[in-house]
């Protein structure tokens, strides 16, 4: 009677097209990149549920912690109608915003969106069965592309966890948030993870384990690229690398090749020379203070009603309203 609806935005088409121009303006660049949403096949999600198990790799912890301890004051303050969650992926942590909104009664669907139609269908039959009566209406979509087709009406909480925000740059960021605040009407709330500034001594672990979880998770994005588009890296050829920068305050992921190599990627027609040292960074994951994201908040506008920090002051999760634009 509730199945789970799935609204596709996003096919496999477009996916591999986005794929293609990324593959494209990254590697021919002068300062070659990879965006980090490509580490996220099937293999490389495993691997980042195997991270957050990791005993250096804090922030799901924290952030659990958090969600643990705030659930009911969350569910309290925005009596949510509606749970919009992006970048969802399996729906692990969703599960305490859903237990405090279904005990205070007004939740009545969930709406998760990510790019990876495998991890929302898995999760969604698993809710659909644990939470008779929420309409589940999974969506998959890009989040910096279709937030404009999130369910509309009542009194919706947009969840965004996990320091993902982090990936995205501060320009980017700032056109995120907008778009977020655009499909929000005034009164309506975001929940908001946000990994800390904090020593290189703990953060730099975080992305670079002991037992090499990161270094093949950082791998995989190239596995991605040798099995979708026939390109033959040399997985062995590429360190992996994990650099904190102080003055942006972010961690950088890198690969570096270990010796001179070249890359045929025939699903683009490129070869890519590499000599040895070259890197190509894979992702940032910034870190955050307090002042910083209410500014950012702020000049997106939305308020910050509340901040929570776990009790190591590693993570923070900020719950903030959109307010009347003038
Ligand atoms: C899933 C984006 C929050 O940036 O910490 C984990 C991804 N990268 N280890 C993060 C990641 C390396 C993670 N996010």
């Amino acid at each position: 009677m509730n199945a789970p609806e799935l609204e596709v935005h996003l096919d496999a088409d477009d996916l591999a097209r986005s794929l293609r121009a990324d593959v494209i303006n990254g590697l021919t660049a002068e300062k070659k990149t990879l965006p980090p949403k490509w580490f996220y096949d099937a293999r490389g999600s495993e691997l980042f549920e195997r991270i957050t198990e990791l005993p250096e790799y804090y922030p799901t912890r924290a952030e659990r912690q958090i969600l643990t301890d705030r659930a009911t004051e969350i569910a309290a303050v925005t009596r949510a109608t509606a749970l919009l969650e992006l970048g969802s992926g399996y729906s692990t942590k969703t599960r305490l915003l859903l237990d405090a909104l279904t005990a205070a009664g007004t939740l009545r669907t969930f709406a998760p969106m990510d790019v990876s139609p495998t991890a929302l269908t898995a999760a969604a039959s698993r809710i659909t069965a644990d939470y008779p009566g929420l309409a589940v209406h999974n969506i998959v979509g890009d989040l910096t592309r279709h937030l404009k087709h999130l369910p509309t009406g009542g009194d919706r909480l947009v969840a965004f966890l996990g320091g993902t925000i982090g990936n995205l740059v501060p320009a980017e960021r700032a056109a995120f948030l907008a778009d977020v605040r655009a499909v929000l009407e005034p009164g309506e709330h975001l929940l908001l993870g946000t990994d800390l500034v904090k020593s290189p001594s703990v953060v730099v672990p975080a992305y670079d384990d002991a037992q090499g979880v990161t270094a093949e998770f950082n791998r995989n994005v190239l596995r991605v690229l040798n099995a979708s588009l026939g390109a033959d890296f040399d997985l062995d050829g590429f360190a992996h690398v994990a650099l904190w920068d102080a003055e942006r305050e972010w961690i950088e992921m890198r690969l570096r090749a270990r010796w001179p190599m070249r890359a045929t990627i025939p699903g683009v027609g490129l070869v890519v020379d590499f000599a040895a040292g070259e890197e190509v960074r894979t992702e940032v994951s910034a870190k955050f203070r307090r002042e910083g994201v209410e500014r950012e908040l702020a000049e997106a506008g939305f308020a910050l009603d509340r901040w929570w920090t776990d009790r190591d002051g590693l993570f923070a999760v900020s719950l903030a309203r959109a307010v009347q634009e003038d």
